[in-house]
């Protein structure tokens, strides 16, 4: 998605040298005259794409808007981010209990999909992808809840967004683009009353947000670039002498030949079939957050299929689980607050196992700080990030055969920091296990792959008496990419495709006093099937469809939503967002929870 529409040509005809086109690159773009009318029709409105996720739910009273930007993304590749200047407005005079940020964009003609974040003051706030258009024009909204990073509203900073478009005689499409920010008032603001608690507030909005990314002047988007496995980016931060708390917020996107990198077969396998233009490393990826060089954390992440992947008419008008807003990954890194009360800066490192060219990486540091001391203090108690290596097991014969890849690792911390609120002890751990099966049949014509990511994070604080947080946060991405070519015949091919993609969460938390106990489960689950035919990059007929079940359950209400899509048209969509109309689950959870104890 970094790419130019050139650099893509030339890669597609290395694609073309190989012995079967497989399926790289995904990314297609329509010869829109065979699947609509070239010409605008003005019976036809503009299609509104979506992506399934659930509504944020705000208070019913008075709120406060502001225009951050806007701004037509024409030729802004390589080019500086488009940056205004925010100030903040005059009725956050109070605490909001609600912030959110919203992008608004049309585009019509054709265009690839981008990619783009949005930054303030160098934090990032959203990583997204642009939908790709169709002649009559498409609309899409992304809501974004960025409450979490409340303190950055307070202060004057430069707004940023960088949306790397290019525009010619084929790639036609500028994207109209808003960006307002929201702000909800209500009086019986939850966080404020954490305050007045004599423990930490564990789930108000950090003090401070300090940004881990690249500063302006920049030619590109604020995140670091990492290209290769032996890149290790990083940034010097000295943080306040007074923080309690840090966490580091990872925001990851990949892209080129690192695009599908859940499909990318073995160098063994490339190397021995004298396969050209292939992307290979395998397909294990691990992102790494580093302090001062050591591991502390470790991101297995989501794979997002962007709006042009495996079949773009797979996500017309539902697009892909994450593609409008890209999950981050939390790690908790108070146990090392010892370290970094120095008054010296650190290195806050990102690296990525294996990568290939190109994934786009940078993360936020939110500090939370004791209002009552200028000084903190804090040890290391115990830290461990074993090595580990993932197993391969490659049998091939030609351009047949199967990989088998599994990998597990446990990172684990603990340290205590001493506030006015006392010593306090903090246990940070992650769990992660993958498992990717691959395979290719009718000499590389066909390939399957089976990939399940599994994640677990605990995190805990305990005082001299007792346990004051705990929270475990359970991630589940499961994977099933079935793509076989046929009818190759010069630049031109059918793909069929077959795909499942999962994103399920479950999220509990218990903290004395602040917002007590409270618990999410999510299950997210996209099916897909599409067949098309391709001329070169254009997909020049075909068909698209999709199946999602959306669940979520919580302490904060419920959401449920059943929608498909097929060529465009919706096929059917329902939802219900009343907790008891989808059984009682979450109170027996809850009574189990209380026992336990
Ligand atoms: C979907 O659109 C394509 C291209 O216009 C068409 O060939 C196909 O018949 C359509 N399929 C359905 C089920 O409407
Ligand atoms: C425009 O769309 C309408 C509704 O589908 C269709 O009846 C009409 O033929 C289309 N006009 C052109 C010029 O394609
Ligand atoms: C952006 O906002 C302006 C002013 O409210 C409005 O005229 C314009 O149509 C909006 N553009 C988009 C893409 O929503
Ligand atoms: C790959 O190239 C080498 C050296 O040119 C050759 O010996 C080998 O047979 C080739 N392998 C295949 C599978 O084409
Ligand atoms: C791969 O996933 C598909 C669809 O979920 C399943 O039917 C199949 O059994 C899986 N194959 C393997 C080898 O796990
Ligand atoms: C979603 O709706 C379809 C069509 O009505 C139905 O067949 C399917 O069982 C529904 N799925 C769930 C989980 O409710």
């Amino acid at each position: 998605m970094a790419s130019s529409p050139l650099y893509l040509l030339f890669l597609l005809l290395l694609y073309s040298l190989l012995p079967f086109s497989n399926s790289h690159p995904h990314r297609f773009k329509f010869t829109t005259s065979d699947l609509l009318a070239s010409k605008p029709n003005n019976s036809f409105s503009p299609t509104t794409f979506f992506e399934v996720t659930r509504p944020i739910s705000l208070p019913k009273t008075q709120s406060c808007s502001q225009l951050l930007l806007q701004h037509d993304f024409g030729l802004t590749y390589q080019k500086p981010p488009v940056t205004t200047y925010y100030t903040p407005p005059s009725c956050l005079t109070q605490t909001p209990s609600r912030i959110v940020l919203e992008w608004h964009a049309t585009c019509q003609g054709r265009q690839f999909d981008r990619i783009f974040g949005v930054w303030l003051g160098g934090v990032e706030l959203l990583r997204s992808c642009t939908a790709e258009p169709r002649p009559n024009g498409i609309v899409w909204t992304v809501r974004k809840d960025v409450t979490k990073y409340t303190s950055l509203f307070y202060e004057d900073s430069t707004f940023a967004v960088y949306l790397g478009n290019l525009v010619d005689s084929t790639y036609t499409g500028v994207y109209h683009v808003n960006v307002s920010v929201h702000f909800y008032f209500d009086q019986r603001n939850q966080y404020r009353k954490n305050r007045q608690h004599q423990i930490p507030a564990f789930s108000s909005p950090a003090d401070l947000v300090l940004p881990i990314s690249r500063s302006l002047p920049l030619n590109d988007g604020l995140w670091f670039l990492i290209k290769s496995s032996t890149d290790v980016l990083s940034k010097e931060i000295s943080i306040p002498p007074n923080t309690y708390r840090a966490v580091v917020e990872v925001y990851v996107s990949f892209h080129s030949n690192d695009e599908f990198w859940y499909t990318n077969p073995p160098n063994d396998y490339i190397s021995k079939n004298n396969i050209t233009g292939l992307p290979g490393n395998g397909a294990f990826r691990e992102v790494t957050v580093r302090l001062d060089g050591h591991v502390v954390g470790a991101v297995w992440p989501f794979t997002v299929i962007y709006t042009g992947g495996v079949n773009p008419l797979l996500w017309r008008p539902i697009t892909g689980i994450g593609s409008f807003n890209l999950p981050t990954y939390d790690i908790e890194i108070t146990p090392f607050l010892g370290m970094l009360l120095d008054g010296k800066s650190h290195k806050f490192g990102f690296g990525v196992t294996d990568a290939l060219d190109v994934w786009y990486v940078d993360a936020n540091l939110h500090l939370w700080l004791d209002q009552k001391s200028s000084m903190t203090k804090g040890t290391l108690i115990k830290y461990e990030a074993p090595e580990y290596a993932p197993s391969l097991v490659s049998k091939f014969r030609g351009l047949d055969g199967k990989f088998k890849i599994e990998a597990d690792r446990i990172i684990s911390s603990a340290g205590w920091v001493e506030s006015s609120y006392g010593k306090i002890t903090s246990y940070f751990s992650q769990e992660l296990q993958f498992k990717n099966l691959m395979r290719f049949r009718d000499n590389g014509n066909a390939q399957w792959v089976n990939q399940t990511i599994q994640s677990t994070s605990n995190t805990y604080a305990k005082d001299s008496y007792t346990v004051i947080y705990t929270e475990e946060l359970q991630q589940y991405f499961p994977l099933y990419l079935y793509t076989g070519t046929t009818d190759k015949i010069g630049d031109t091919y059918s793909l069929v495709s077959e795909l499942s993609l999962g994103f399920d969460r479950k999220q509990v938390i218990g903290e004395k006093g602040g917002l007590g106990f409270r618990f999410g489960s999510l299950t997210n689950l996209q099916t897909a099937q599409g067949n098309m035919k391709v001329k070169g990059n254009l997909v020049t007929s075909g068909v698209g469809s999709t199946q999602q079940v959306y669940k979520y359950e919580g302490t904060d209400g419920c959401y449920f939503r059943n929608v498909s899509s097929r060529n465009y048209t919706i096929l059917y969509d329902k939802s219900e967002d009343s907790c008891t109309k989808m059984g009682r689950w979450g109170v027996d959870s809850r009574s189990s929870y209380d026992k336990g104890d």
